[in-house]
């Protein structure tokens, strides 16, 4: 005999059953409704895309792109390809599944030439996104985002400010208490701004550099800015009195910050000024952001987002403007379930419970227009016993049994029982429909 081993989810996926989509869903489309009031409209871009897409916009460097993306060669199609491009014929691509999808919006903006759209270009999306992480609460390999991308050639500190109150106005409706909204601005990428801070900083370091561990010892001279995210306890102290990115921005930058700063009190935004926020993403510059959310431990980060102009660019399309952010949705259900939030699985609106053959006929023509008129309508496929069937009727959490038997058949009745209480009432079909729609 051979052993059948059971099949389970790869290691950092995981299946959403539906007493858990209930509330997805609810999350869904509460953004449907957030993001169409502030003029975002959907976007839906593919799960794989070139891997070379996010190497260039995510950085080569990173830890996404240099240890957890999906990576995989993908055949050129024998023939088709080879035709439109003789080259194609042998070449593998490299494909990778997507570990977030801002790269791919700026690809999909690039594409359409929807810089002859009425700018800026506001999209969202949501969808699943990988990385090869390891595995905890609120950290997975296949992961759910929530996002939003503003693109086009105006970089007004209103839009910062704007995009920041969507994403906490979306929070609200959801009435998820406890969140903190951080913010910085990370300057950008010219000799007076942050380069000569990210100078500075591997100077100070350097003075430091024994009383470091090991990662941060590294990063001094690859990345001297991620030793400001470092957790280790034991450099908390140092990192605290090093300078501060604000005070070494350039004009222009600093100019921007101050506004957005004004913008967000002006839409009653609260913030705290972070300046340890740097994020993990090579394609940042000014605004940067993110917003924690209680009840996930240490995987607290619900949102990151920031401003990210010249990346349209860097992918070949035209000087572009941009800033955008992604909700951790795995997190955001986990911290509604912490707050008490999580809506359930409806039950059924009615369950009917018929007997005998002549009562089945009318109980799939009942089914079908009950459904036809909005209600889930539970309907057992074969015969029960009027107390198993009342059983599983509360099992499904039933608002109401609908009984037909040969009696209720030869009447032209319906006995409908309310389950709560047990009383019952005897109702034509006109009856029902109008006492159901009643409610
Ligand atoms: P990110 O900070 O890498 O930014 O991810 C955004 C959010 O996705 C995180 O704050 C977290 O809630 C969630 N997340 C990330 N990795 C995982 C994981 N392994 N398991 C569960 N949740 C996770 C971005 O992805 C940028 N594309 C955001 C953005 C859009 N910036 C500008 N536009």
């Amino acid at each position: 005999m051979s052993s059948k081993a059971k099949f389970h989810a790869i290691r950092g996926t995981r299946d959403l059953l539906p007493q858990e989509t209930a509330l997805w869903n609810h999350v869904e489309s509460t953004a449907h409704d957030v993001f169409g009031a502030f003029g975002f409209g959907e976007i839906r871009v593919p799960i794989f895309e070139p891997t070379e897409l996010f190497a260039r916009a995510v950085g080569g460097d990173t830890d996404i792109v240099s240890k957890e993306m999906y990576t995989f060669a993908d055949r050129a199609e024998e023939g088709r390809d080879s035709k439109i491009d003789p080259s194609a014929s042998s070449l593998a691509t490299s494909v990778s599944l997507r570990p977030e999808a801002t790269a791919s919006v700026c690809r999909a903006y690039i594409e359409h030439n929807m810089q002859q759209l009425p700018q800026p270009v506001k999209m969202y999306y949501m969808g699943p996104m990988f990385r090869r992480e390891r595995p905890q609460k609120g950290r997975y390999r296949q992961f759910y985002q929530i996002g939003a991308e503003v693109l086009g050639g105006n970089d007004a500190p209103a839009i910062d400010a704007e995009v920041i109150e969507m994403v906490m106005a979306f929070f609200d409706k959801l009435e998820l208490p406890g969140l903190e909204l951080d913010i910085n601005s990370i300057g950008h990428n010219a000799p007076d701004c942050r380069p000569k801070y990210v100078e500075l900083l591997r100077t100070e370091l350097r003075k430091v550099k024994e009383q470091l561990g090991p990662d941060s010892q590294r990063r001094i001279e690859t990345n001297p800015l991620r030793v400001l995210d470092s957790k280790v306890e034991s450099e908390q102290g140092i990192i605290a009195s090093l300078p501060h990115i604000a005070d070494h921005l350039c004009e222009a930058c600093g100019a921007h910050y101050a506004e957005v700063k004004k913008q967000l009190q002006l839409r009653g935004v609260i913030y705290r000024e972070n300046w340890r926020l740097v994020r993990g993403l090579d394609y940042y510059m000014r605004t940067t952001f993110e917003i924690t959310a209680k009840g996930l431990g240490s995987q607290n980060a619900v949102c990151g987002g920031g401003r990210y102009d010249g990346l349209v660019e860097l992918l070949g399309g035209p000087p572009t403007k941009g800033i955008g952010f992604a909700i951790g949705e795995d997190r955001l259900i986990l911290s509604l379930q912490d707050a008490g939030k999580g809506a359930v699985q409806q039950g059924r609106d009615i369950y009917i419970a018929w007997m005998g053959e002549h009562a089945y006929a009318s109980a799939v023509r009942t089914a079908k227009f009950l459904r036809n008129a909005g209600f889930s309508v539970e309907l057992p496929p074969t015969e029960q016993k009027f107390g198993k069937a009342l059983e599983r009727a509360s099992k499904l959490d039933s608002r109401y049994a609908l009984i037909l038997g040969d009696n209720e058949v030869s009447e032209g009745v319906f006995t409908l029982k309310t389950l709560a209480d047990g009383t019952q009432q005897k109702l034509t079909e006109p009856e029902l429909l109008e006492f159901l729609q009643k409610l």
